[in-house]
């Protein structure tokens, strides 16, 4: 299997899991990215069982609704069950780096409200420590500056996503050279720096089950 098919097959394998558990009440989270994309592929093989879905992008929400999909607004649901989203990189304790796709703030937004975080990766994005993928940081643009020289001086190369505005207006800052033993205690540390909107660390709550594309099938880890 290839990249792309371990992609494919991990999207399915999400759909699997959640299906036996959707009923009229369900409403389903949906993360940003390639891998995400796919997941909402299947998920159209499935549209007339969805009530509700949250998206965690504007792209991802129009996706789903090219399918037919009904859309909601975070504020007019009362739950999220299950949010699905892949990441950039993940370790053993399933804590994330993400926002590659820009979409971190949001998607961890969906994250703080989902029961469940299915997170949904080839075996590539499986790294034992952190910090290999340039972490992603959100910042109010008249920051920009300040938070980039408070990051110098935790040690990573912050480097402009040039061009690139998110869905809340605001931009990133890529932190190279940067390895994260302890992703918790970076994780608060980066989002004390004023001016931080969010950071693509999700340590302080990560996902609650992995399923990892391999050559061999989809590995299940929790
Ligand atoms: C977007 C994300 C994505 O989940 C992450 O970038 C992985 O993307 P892909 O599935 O395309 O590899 O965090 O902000």
């Amino acid at each position: 299997m290839n990249q792309d098919e371990m992609k494919q097959a991990v999207a399915q394998a999400a759909l699997d899991y959640i299906r036996p558990k959707i009923d009229d009440d369900t409403v389903l989270g949906i993360g940003t990215g390639s891998t995400a994309n796919l997941f909402i592929d299947c998920l159209a093989d499935i549209r007339g069982l969805l009530t509700a879905t949250v998206a965690s992008s504007e792209a991802s929400a129009e996706r789903l609704r090219n399918h037919g999909i009904p859309v909601y607004d975070l504020n007019a649901v009362d739950q999220v069950d299950f949010y699905i989203d892949g990441a950039d990189e993940c370790n053993a304790a399933l804590q994330l780096i993400k926002g590659g796709g820009a979409a971190l703030t949001r998607e961890k937004i969906v994250t703080a409200v989902a029961k469940e975080f299915i997170c949904i990766a080839d075996e590539s994005k499986l790294v034992h420590t952190l910090g290999q993928f340039p972490l992603p940081v959100e910042v109010i643009p008249m920051a920009r500056s300040h938070v980039a020289r408070e990051l110098v001086k935790l040690g990573g190369d912050p480097v402009y996503r040039d061009g690139v505005v998110t869905d809340n207006g605001n931009v990133i800052l890529d932190v190279y050279n940067f390895s994260i033993p302890q992703p918790l205690a970076t994780e608060e540390k980066i989002n004390g720096i004023t001016g931080v909107v969010t950071n693509g660390l999700f340590a302080l709550k990560p996902a609650d089950v992995l399923l990892l594309g391999t050559p061999q099938g989809v590995k299940t880890l929790y």
